[in-house]
């Protein structure tokens, strides 16, 4: 197998040196913005000198972002090359236009690392519904705020301190608003709810609320409440259709999830036949999801065209359909809220059952009048 490479940073150098390591693979080409000697005399300026050679046979994408990441994979599906990405911004936006393409023009196309880093759920999530009805999936998606949740709780941690401690680490997004108001948990949530249901789901529809304005106060709150808060993408599918959503939830001492320590992910999924299925280990960060793009190059070469539906349908989640109640932190006056409340306590409300559609709504209404509010939910 003869690789293009795009893209050469934290991701891809980790590619680049997994793959030297194996003799049935070779990086042939690599585009990059910046080039260093481990490559010089391997790189490319342009998406045409790869897509043109005839001798590359698969195209690795890990530049992340869209554009011109949609531009490039695009001329190499056309090309007939073969695509491996890790890029969830790139899946979540293009899933359908990718797999049309990788239909069209035969190349496979595959993307384990999108979801989860170096955890095999999608390519589980795959082998699951041959089988099995998905009902729903759930979990910790992102390192970086399981590692700010983890340390504010277990040491008293300072938000700010531990984000920066997460970017020199290497698993915080560049601009790190994708980590802490769940952009980058949606997308997960998003491309693995397409595999799962066989859906198409545009990421705006999915409501999303993260962690940015949590406090030392909210964990402590939260402890007295005797729960501990995590960062979750929720999916499940009803008689209708789907929900999804990304908020802060708090769970008990006895949900295994309350306990995923540092940069580490766990997602699940529960099976109609199978049950729960859970999926632990690192979500993020240049080996564990290196090694996930070198997994689907080596199921390439085993024959697997791709793992996605041709025949997802386009769906909106409804969610109306998942009901629990709430921790909300506000300093604002909300007739919303006011409507909903179920216990007054020091700081912070509790409110009854209610939507998470509805309770989306509420809260971005207060935010407008306190940008600091905060929120997560109680599962049942
Ligand atoms: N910033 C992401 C995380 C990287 O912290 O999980 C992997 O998608």
């Amino acid at each position: 197998m003869k690789i293009g490479l795009l893209g050469h940073g934290t991701i891809g150098a980790g590619v680049d040196r997994i793959i030297e390591e194996i003799s049935c693979m070779e990086v042939k080409s690599v585009m990059s913005l910046e080039v260093d000697d481990s490559f010089r005399d391997r790189h490319v300026e342009d998406i045409d000198t790869i897509v043109n050679d005839p001798e590359i046979d698969t195209v690795v994408e890990v530049m992340g972002g869209v554009e011109p990441a949609f531009t490039f994979t695009s001329k190499a599906l056309k090309a007939g090359k073969n695509l491996v990405t890790a890029n969830k911004a790139l899946v979540a936006a293009h899933y359908k236009d990718l797999i049309a393409l990788s239909e069209e023009y035969g190349g496979a196309f595959r993307a384990t690392a999108s979801a989860g880093g170096s955890i095999p759920w999608l390519v589980n999530l795959e082998r699951a519904k041959r089988v099995d009805q998905i009902l729903n999936l759930s979990g910790i998606m992102n390192g970086t705020t399981n590692f700010i949740l983890s340390k504010m709780k277990d040491e008293g941690a300072d938000f700010d301190d531990v984000l920066k401690e997460a970017q020199c680490l290497g698993f915080a997004e560049a601009n790190p608003a994708a980590d802490i108001d769940g952009p980058d948990i949606r997308r997960k949530l998003n491309i693995s709810a397409n595999v799962a249901y066989d859906v198409l789901i545009a990421e705006d529809d999915i409501p999303t609320f993260g962690i940015r304005n949590v406090t030392a106060k909210d964990i402590e709150n939260v402890s007295s409440l005797g729960l501990t808060l995590k960062l979750l993408g929720v999916s499940g599918k009803t008689d209708a259709g789907v929900y999804a959503y990304v908020e802060p939830t708090l769970l008990p001492g006895s949900d295994v999830i309350a306990h995923i320590p540092a940069n580490y992910n766990l997602i699940r999924y529960e099976g109609k036949y199978a049950g729960v299925q859970s999926y632990m280990g690192e979500g993020a960060g240049r080996y564990p999801t290196a090694y996930n793009v070198v997994e689907d190059l080596f199921d390439i070469l085993a024959g697997t065209k791709h793992f996605y539906s041709t025949e997802a349908r386009e769906t909106v989640p409804d969610n109306s359909i998942p009901v629990h109640r709430y921790y909300v932190r506000t300093g604002a006056e909300s007739a919303a809220l006011s409507g909903i409340t179920e216990e007054q306590r020091e700081g912070f409300v509790l409110t009854k059952p209610v939507s998470v559609q509805e309770m989306h709504g509420v809260i971005k209404d207060i935010l407008t009048s306190d940008p600091a509010a905060f929120m997560a939910g109680i599962p049942e």
